[in-house]
């Protein structure tokens, strides 16, 4: 090979010409693809998405910015020149944030999260594509959900503070066998037949409610779908696994909560405004509720994932809500595992690939489905 090159190349100067050209022509090679890349503006950055985001960039080679501000009227702005942009939960996809990115050329909304009760779709519609990641791990959320309900039943937190500070007493730890309790689960897609799969490895009575049971699912995991009065009305402890949706907004409000036994635990996984939080104090209040588990709450995008110990806190009814001993919040961290990021970062910058190379990505919002047949069905895209 060595001889052939010299033999080849014997005059150096074609050589050298030869190498230039072959460095000029990587080089246009390079920063073509490099051009052809959309551009992400990532909005509400957190060390952790940089990390996770980082990584599984690496195969995906795509410019992406990471701001630290949310997503709203103010920030979209920042968008500009963009081709993409990455919101999280608390970003707001208002229709005047949506002009103002289809204004300034964004051509694709990439969610990094599941729900998407944060976006205005119909503003959205005949503009900007949604893509979402429908699922990155139930199960983070589903043992995050039982963890809520195990630590407020045996008052794990309170014993974790007591022994620290060399008080072992056991006053006020009192907890309940969750063996042969019931256990309402509503909502049961994804994450929801997890959490009654393991309520019911635990030896509850699981009753489920869901306007599209799985009969299949119940009869394997001996589940009984019931309606929701029933539910309310039976269940030691009921979990929330239902969408955000104008029709379930404040689900739990003062009439369902005084349908419930008396003492019951409510945990809530999904949405904040699946709860009416001042109707949920006031069961707190009255002792019909025994126990709440909070990883979401109503107005949870001015305080969620910041640090505010040093401030003063302006929400009193979220300052109400965190006097009481049997309230458990947690910050919306139920999808917080490594397993859950690695998938959403992977997912996320996958559906961006697929729809820049394909023009349609099936993680695509559908925003029209009363519409038939559905264009989607038929196009693979909304419109
Ligand atoms: P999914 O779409 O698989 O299941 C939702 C189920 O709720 C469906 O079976 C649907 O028929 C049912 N449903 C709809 N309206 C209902 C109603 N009014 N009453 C009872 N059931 C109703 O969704 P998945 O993946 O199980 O997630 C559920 C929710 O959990 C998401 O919409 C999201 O809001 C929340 N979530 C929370 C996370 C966290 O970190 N806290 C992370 C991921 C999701």
């Amino acid at each position: 090979m060595a001889g052939e090159s010299t033999e080849l190349y014997s005059d150096w100067r074609v050589w050298h010409g030869f190498q230039i050209n072959r460095i000029l022509n990587y080089k246009a090679f390079e920063q073509e693809n490099y051009m052809n890349k959309p551009k992400i503006a990532f909005f509400d950055t957190r060390p952790y998405d940089r990390e996770f985001f980082d990584i599984s960039n690496r195969d995906f080679g795509f410019e992406i910015k990471y701001f630290s501000p949310h997503l709203t009227i103010d920030t979209a702005a920042m968008a500009s020149g963009f081709d993409a942009v990455c919101a999280f939960v608390n970003d707001k996809l208002t229709s005047g944030v949506l002009d103002i990115l289809e204004s300034s050329s964004t051509k694709l909304i990439a969610l990094r999260c599941a729900g998407y009760n944060n976006v205005d779709l119909l503003a959205a519609y005949g503009k900007i594509h949604v893509v979402r990641v429908p699922s990155y791990s139930p199960h983070a959320i589903a043992e995050h959900t039982v963890a809520l309900m195990l630590s407020l039943n045996r008052k794990i937190h309170k014993a974790y503070a007591r022994t620290r500070d060399s008080n072992f007493t056991l006053n006020g730890l009192l907890g309940f066998d969750m063996y042969g309790k019931t256990a309402g689960v509503i909502g049961t897609g994804q994450i929801g037949k997890i959490v009654a799969a393991i309520l019911s490895g635990f030896g509850m009575k699981v009753l489920a409610f869901d306007p599209f049971p799985d009969a299949a699912f119940a009869g394997e995991k001996n589940i009984r779908y019931t309606d929701i009065d029933t539910l309310l009305s039976s269940s030691d402890i009921i979990t929330l696994h239902s969408p955000l949706t104008p029709e379930n907004k404040h689900l739990i409000n003062d009439r369902t909560i005084a349908a419930m036994k008396r003492g019951v635990m409510i945990i809530n996984t999904g949405r904040g405004k699946l709860i009416d939080t001042k109707a949920l104090i006031n069961g707190l209040k009255s002792g019909v509720i025994g126990y709440a588990g909070l990883d979401v709450y109503e107005e949870e995008s001015e305080y969620f994932f910041e640090d505010l110990s040093n401030s003063v806190m302006n929400d009193d009814v979220l300052a109400r809500l965190l006097t009481f001993p049997n309230v458990l919040v947690t910050s919306h961290q139920a999808f917080f595992t490594s397993d859950a990021l690695t998938n959403i970062a992977n997912t996320t910058l996958n559906n961006i690939k697929t729809y820049f190379d394909t023009d349609k990505c099936p993680n695509e919002i559908c925003y029209q489905c009363d519409i038939t047949p559905c264009r989607k069905n038929i196009t693979g895209k909304c419109f």
